[in-house]
């Protein structure tokens, strides 16, 4: 068949300077760094492209080198390919530290002298705490204008933790920086299997007729993972389920989902249709049920009679014409019986149907987006069984991503390579974040949670949300795109 081709990327060319705040950070090691040796890997990187790596540590040329050496040959989840020595060389050549703390403007001085370049790129692997020393000081020493050139910067969750402290950050965001120069950055933007309901939805012809509350029954998802919080209590007890998760990755889909189809396929169009989207979703505060893991106040540095909620499930409606009366049960948390994240859409059942003697709740028609694991698009349908008798049974039509052909796109290359072109399609602007926080600030008013038996799909209570509506949550399946 013939491939539909969209706007290529071509290798850039320009010269460039990325510039990492906490090179010898946890995010550096397991994300940046591996990203940058794929995209040397995948020739994506300008020729004319180096890195300075900041941390506060003295370390010379030789450690810094075994440094990232031993980082791109320690196999993660996340980066677990073969590390061909020729490339780990070429990425190593374009790589420098520099030691200094941010409070110093000797390290300013430094930096400047060591930056030539007028295209900069400032990634702060760093706390937010640093954020304002660290603008202060490239302001002052002249590093982030952009008379001849253009610098941009990176940061990453956490974008605030409510309303309040995102207005602050992106008050202190835009007071160095122009909208277009912040990337702000989530990885979960950045997935194939995210990007892809874009593409499929506006892509294809058949389904975006069907979108709407003639034909959709309700819209439900489901992210769950089968384990717990591990070793970060201490982060996860100030923050819970709903603002880890909730706020960020889950309005994300949602608005991918539900958004309508962009003017164009450029990063105005589209960030604008998923700011508009997630302005209109209507929070319904109290049906929201919060959950905690039986045993999560044994967890290491979680707070004698903690309250944080490690699962929620919640109902909320969008305001349009479009999706009118169209229900969204939304279910997430820890210690689940399974991992996974999938947003179905289930279709109403039509009465008028000549074969509707069939059970229509086993039977309604789905389609679902398998965003992890087993990823792709699944069409759940009915067909005929064997036999002479007529019976339909409910079965299943799928895409599976891993029979695309090559390897998928890691999503820090790619949201890097995005930054290096200056594409912020698939980053949060300002007010994209802040509705988001307006979204999950509703449902802050906090409920005690209901203690679930690990390695269920939550407390009861959430099943009881969904089903006094005459709906029930569908069970991800495990056969999807299993071979
Ligand atoms: N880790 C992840 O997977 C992840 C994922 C998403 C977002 N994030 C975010 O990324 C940021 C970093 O998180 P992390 O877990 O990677 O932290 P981390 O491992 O504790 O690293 C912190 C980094 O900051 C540097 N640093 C601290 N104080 C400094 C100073 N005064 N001057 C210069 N450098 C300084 C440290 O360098 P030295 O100690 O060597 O000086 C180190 O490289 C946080 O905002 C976090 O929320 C992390």
């Amino acid at each position: 068949m013939e491939e539909v081709s969209l706007p290529g990327d071509a290798k850039l060319k320009m010269k460039l300077k990325l510039i990492i705040f906490g090179v010898t950070s946890n995010l550096a090691q397991i994300k940046l760094i591996p990203a940058l040796y794929d995209l040397e890997k995948d020739g994506l990187l300008p020729d004319d492209f180096s890195v300075i790596g900041i941390g506060r540590k003295e370390i010379g040329p030789k450690e810094f080198r075994l440094y990232i050496n031993s980082i791109l040959n320690t196999k993660s989840p996340h980066h677990n390919h073969e590390v061909d020595p020729r490339i780990a060389d070429d990425l190593l050549g374009r790589i420098s530290y520099l030691s200094g703390d941010v409070n110093d403007p000797v390290l300013f001085e430094k930096l400047k002298q060591s930056v030539k370049s007028s295209k900069k790129i400032f990634y702060l692997a760093v706390y937010p705490d640093l954020y304002k020393i660290i603008f202060n000081n490239l302001i002052k020493h002249g590093l982030s204008r952009q008379k001849t050139g253009w610098s941009r910067v990176v940061v990453e969750k956490p974008l605030g933790n409510n309303l309040k402290s995102a207005q602050e950050l992106n008050s202190l965001l835009l007071k160095y920086f122009d909208e277009d120069q912040v990337y702000r950055l989530d990885h979960y933007l950045g997935k194939e299997t995210l990007q892809n309901i874009l593409d499929f939805r506006f892509g294809n012809c058949i389904f975006e007729p069907l979108m709407n509350n003639e034909f959709v029954d309700h819209i439900q998802i489901t992210s769950a993972e089968e384990y717990g919080i591990g070793k970060r209590g201490n982060y996860y007890d100030n923050v819970g389920a709903l603002k880890d998760v909730g706020q960020n990755h889950i309005l994300q889909m949602l608005a991918l989902i539900t958004m309508k189809e962009p003017k164009n396929f450029s990063n105005k169009d589209i960030t604008s249709e998923r700011v508009k989207l997630i302005k209109s979703l209507i929070p319904e505060p109290e049906s929201v049920v919060f959950g905690q893991y039986e045993n999560y106040l044994k967890e290491e540095n979680v707070i004698e009679n903690s309250t944080t909620e490690t699962f929620f499930a919640l109902e909320t409606y969008i305001d349009n014409k479009r999706f009118e009366g169209v229900p969204i049960f939304i279910r997430a948390g820890k210690m689940l019986a399974r991992t996974v994240t999938e947003v179905a859409i289930v279709f109403k059942s039509s009465a008028k149907r000549i074969l509707n003697t069939q059970d229509c709740s086993s039977g309604q028609n789905a389609l679902i987006y398998r965003i992890q694991p087993n990823e792709g698009i699944i069409l759940k349908v009915l067909v005929r069984s064997h036999g002479y008798e007529r019976k339909l049974t409910p079965s299943f039509m799928q895409f599976c991503h891993r029979n695309l052909p090559g390897e998928p796109m890691d999503p820090y290359e790619r949201l890097l390579y995005d930054v290096l072109k200056g594409d912020q399609t698939f980053f949060n602007d300002a007010p994209e974040i802040e509705a988001q926080w307006m979204f999950a600030d509703s449902f802050s008013q906090k409920k005690k949670p209901f203690i679930y038996p690990k390695g269920s799909w939550g407390p009861k209570q959430a099943d009881q949300l969904i089903e006094k509506s005459g709906r029930h949550w569908l069970e991800p399946s495990t056969l999807f795109c299993q071979f």
